[in-house]
């Protein structure tokens, strides 16, 4: 049969979500991850406090709105993965497919690693193991000396999203959702208090938010804002795509984007405040006057496994509260990365399912097992980290995001999408819609690109290993035949 014909003629996905609520916060699930709780509220001080909020704002709606409602209705009108989905539209467009599934696998084996040390400090702070303020600096540095404790916690991590995506959308993904994001939503509710109601902490959401308006002529804080948007909305097409096509048709969704979108953007700046109210209270402590001084590292994993210990050890009543906030603390950043983390297996999963029929016990068994596996690199080697995620969790974001942008726009027609969720839309796309995607988020997504590799300067060896070996994966499961496919 001619291989085009016998793609269009294959079923509908199999699996629903039980309800629109469900699907909405598996979305919003992946979204909130690691990247809302350490990166955002560095990345606003780093790069002009209030006045960050503009840029990233702009790039909220320039890039994230739109590219999540385009990803809602792809995944939702083709009803499948990614290579699926871009094959659909043009058989030699399925490469692209593949190269953000391979991409998101390749994101999955570092995020899970971190996703340890935090799972080892839910352990450490309920036991307050780094002791005194003295002791946190030694017990991160061994921590990450230390493969067997980071080995188990891993196997643990693993095994739990594992359990979760084997399980399905409903009874797994979708249950865990409803359990996870409340709960999230409930601790960073008490974490702000704790963290506003401290003496000091006015001086540090004044660090936060204080605009400075020259930042924004800076290129790198514009560069900044939209690749943050990019990881932190999940906008990479791959767990979006794959999430909408669990949708029954006739499916409210741009709404639905909406909803994902701010609750993401939201919670982020919400709990900005958190962290720097408890800034505040570590600077009023050593009495210093600016964030800079405090000798405790403010960006990165440092905030969370440095600063964060640094400040609960230091809470007034001490040890109870530096065990409760501590482990609420990295509960939210475990809950947080766990259901972002399940979001990367499931549309691996998914593409191997539409491409070789692969059932989901299998598919899933083999993807995490394997995952954990790989992983140990990270484990063995925390410094690949950081050249990893800077081209698979940064850099690939934005070209994929723009050939995506690029094949929905030009390759297929986006009045034909638009005429099919609007009749069903709380928020109906109109032609601005069409203008977003072919011309703004386009032109927008090249300029960080360029602007971004030029100044960057870390194009290390090891990222141009990973992009090459990540194109080569795909090109090679791309030109494999589909099931069922004849020579
Ligand atoms: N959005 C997640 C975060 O902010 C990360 C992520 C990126 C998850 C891409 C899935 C895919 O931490």
């Amino acid at each position: 049969m001619n291989p085009t014909l016998w793609v269009w003629s294959m079923g509908a996905a199999s699996e629903y979500w039980r309800s629109r609520k469900g699907f909405i916060l598996a979305a919003i699930g992946s979204a909130i991850g690691l990247g809302n709780i350490w990166r955002f509220s560095w990345l606003t001080y780093r790069n002009g406090g209030g006045a960050f909020i503009i840029p990233y704002f702009i790039a909220l709606i320039v890039v994230g709105v739109p590219l999540i409602i385009l990803e809602f209705v792809l995944g939702n009108y083709f009803k499948g993965s990614s290579p699926k989905v871009f094959r659909k539209i043009r058989e030699q467009f399925e490469v692209v497919g593949w190269i953000a599934i391979i991409d998101v696998f390749v994101i999955g084996l570092y995020y899970a690693v971190v996703l340890a040390w935090v799972l080892a400090y839910v352990g450490f702070s309920l036991t307050v193991a780094w002791g005194t303020v003295e002791g946190v600096g030694d017990l991160f540095n061994s921590l990450l000396g230390n493969p067997l404790l980071v080995g188990v916690t891993l196997a643990i991590t693993w095994f739990i999203t594992w359990l979760t995506v084997y399980k399905g959308i409903a009874s797994g993904i979708e249950r865990a959702s409803l359990f996870a994001i409340p709960i999230l939503w409930i601790l960073s509710v008490a974490l702000v208090i704790r963290g506003l109601t401290l003496p000091g902490s006015v001086e540090g959401i004044n660090w936060y938010l204080t605009p400075n308006w020259a930042k924004l002529a800076e290129g790198k804080v514009w560069v900044d804002a939209f690749g943050q948007i990019l990881f932190t909305l999940s906008v990479m097409a791959a767990p979006l795509v794959v999430y909408a096509s669990y949708m029954p048709e006739k499916s409210e969704l741009p709404n639905s984007a909406w909803i994902t979108a701010f609750a993401n953007c939201g919670f982020s700046f919400f709990f900005g405040f958190a962290t720097w109210g408890i800034i505040g209270y570590l600077m009023q402590l050593q009495n210093v006057a600016s964030p800079e001084q405090l000798g405790v590292p403010l960006g990165g994993g440092g905030l969370a496994f440095v600063t964060i210990p640094t400040a609960v050890t230091l809470l007034p009543g001490a040890p109870v509260s530096t065990m409760v906030f501590g482990t609420i603390f990295f509960v939210i950043l475990w809950l947080a990365g766990y259901t972002s983390l399940i979001s990367i297996v499931e549309p691996v999963y998914a593409s191997f399912r539409d491409k070789f029929g692969v059932d989901r016990k299998t598919g899933v068994t083999v993807i995490t097992l394997l995952s954990f596996i790989l992983g140990l690199l990270f484990v063995f080697q925390p410094g690949l980290i950081d050249p990893v995620d800077f081209m698979a969790g940064s850099t690939n974001l934005i070209w994929v995001v723009f050939l995506e942008a690029v094949i929905a726009g030009y390759y297929f027609s986006l009045k034909k999408l638009r005429d099919y969720v609007n009749p069903y839309a709380e928020l109906r796309l109109g032609p601005w819609f069409d203008v977003l995607i072919r011309y703004v988020a386009p032109i927008a997504l090249v300029a960080i690109l360029s602007y971004g590799l030029v100044t960057a300067g870390q194009m290390s060896p090891i990222s141009a290993v990973v992009l090459i070996a990540i194109i080569l994966a795909s090109v090679v499961l791309a030109g494999m035949k589909w099931r069922g496919e004849e020579k």
